[in-house]
């Protein structure tokens, strides 16, 4: 059976990488992919990103199934065009994507719904928003409503900073289009944690828990990132809170999206600030899985990838039941040189250790020319170790990264501090 990736990062190899372990599995086509998908021979990049010209690539090819990782593609639509063309495909429509492509359409929702999320305002008057903001105080956050990259929130610990994040958005137009709108949020503090389901549009199918590291330095300092690492799973998430989240927010979120007219099916991913007492609430939806949290996720699934794929395109996931390694996972992201300002391309990777049992190196920002590596992102590799406890994942972890080369890599150090701390 043949299966398309559509992405490139360091989610979409070890997605393809857990999907081709089926032994049902003839070809993985990764569209474009990178360099660890061009070196894994059971992976196949194809060169196409535009979503007709893809879905003319997978009715050519007998392409069984097609998976969407990042949330660009979603938001402008290739599940509508791969689903008007009759093609199996796992994600959300366009309209549902919404969750995650716009934050005034997933605060209305929660609100609508009754889903716990900070409270808000949103604004595109400038003289409003400033008003607003000089009435509540800080700190405050204020967010783009529309994909940024993860360019888009300022948590503005002074009011100097929220309104100069304003400025930024709403009169300087920095972000474009994205910020025409911006959703202005009452600061949130406890403990951050991701909980990643799987949505056929009606059955949900929670994932292992999993926690990122936004910052780019050790103990949490710098400028934030797309991630810097991540494990699972999260020992914040204890079955308990498990239970509450499932029910206070994930639940009434798919069900909601089903009454609303617009059922979703794919990743569903809910970014959870959990407080001092334990209480959950949603500070955001994505509409894929999260990008370092899918390496060590994927690293621990036993299951059959393809089969559960098989179900949540069938809608039935309910027939589905996870295995996982008990073991801890955790990955290491190395960024390029200068990430995540202006990273550098071009600097020759070598020495990345072959798998093991213990640990995975999962490709980002990688190419392949002849047979040279070269980084081509800001994430350029997640180096993914497993074992009986976080402090063994995080030591088979580093020993690999420790050993792989590229000019001006960065990595933070602490990867699982949480974890170790608890
Ligand atoms: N209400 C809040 N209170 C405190 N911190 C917040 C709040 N909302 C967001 N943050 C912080 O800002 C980060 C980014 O916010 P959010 O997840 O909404 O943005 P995003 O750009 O969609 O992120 P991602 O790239 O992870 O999808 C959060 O991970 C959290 O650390
Ligand atoms: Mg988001």
């Amino acid at each position: 059976m043949k299966i398309l990736v559509v992405g490139s990062g360091g989610r979409e190899h070890a997605l393809a990488w857990s999907i081709a372990k089926s032994p049902r599995i003839q070809t993985v086509y990764v569209a474009p992919g990178n360099g660890g998908t061009a070196l894994d021979e059971r992976l196949q990049n194809i060169a196409i990103t535009d979503p007709a010209a893809l879905a003319d690539f997978v009715e050519q090819e007998h392409v069984a199934l097609t998976v969407v990782g990042p949330e660009a593609p979603l938001a402008a639509g290739i599940v509508n065009v791969f689903r008007a063309r009759g093609l199996k495909v796992f994600g959300p429509t366009k309209e549902a994507a919404q969750l995650e492509s716009s934050k005034d359409f997933a605060k209305a929702f929660m609100k609508r719904h009754a889903i716990p999320t900070a409270e808000y305002q949103t604004f595109s008057d400038v003289k409003a928003a400033h008003d607003y903001i000089a009435q509540k105080g800080a700190p405050i956050v204020i967010k783009a409503d529309g994909l940024a990259a993860g360019k888009g929130v300022v948590v503005a610990m002074t009011l100097e900073e929220a309104h100069s994040a304003i400025d930024m958005m709403l009169s300087d137009n920095k972000l474009g289009d994205a910020s025409a709108r911006v959703v202005i949020e009452e600061f949130l503090s406890g403990e951050e944690a991701s909980f990643i389901v799987m949505v056929d549009g009606k059955n949900i199918l929670p994932l292992a828990t999993s926690q990122d590291h936004k910052r780019l330095q050790d103990n949490d300092q710098g400028p934030n990132t797309g991630g810097m690492g991540a494990y699972s799973p999260a020992p914040i998430v204890t079955p308990a809170l498990h239970a509450r989240v499932m029910r206070e927010i994930i639940v009434p979120t798919v069900q909601g999206m089903a009454k609303d007219g617009i059922p979703f099916s794919g990743f569903l991913y809910a970014g959870l600030m959990i407080d001092d007492e334990g209480t959950p609430k949603t500070l955001e939806f994505n509409c894929r899985m999260g990008d370092p949290e899918t390496q060590p996720i994927m690293a621990r699934l036993k299951t059959d990838l393809l089969t559960v794929f098989e179900h949540a395109v069938s809608g039935t996931l309910d027939k589905v039941e996870l295995e996982w390694d008990r073991r801890t996972a955790l990955g290491v992201v190395m960024a390029a040189y200068n990430y995540p300002d202006t990273p550098r391309n071009g600097d020759l990777i070598t020495d990345i250790p072959a798998e093991t049992p213990d640990c995975v190196t999962f490709h980002a920002g990688t190419t392949l020319t002849g047979d040279k590596l070269t980084t081509s992102g800001g994430r350029v590799l997640c180096v993914v170790g497993l074992g009986d406890s976080v402090k063994v994942a995080q030591k088979h972890a580093y020993a690999a990264a420790d050993l792989i080369h590229f000019e001006g890599s960065q990595m933070r150090r602490d990867i699982g501090w949480r974890a170790l701390k608890r």
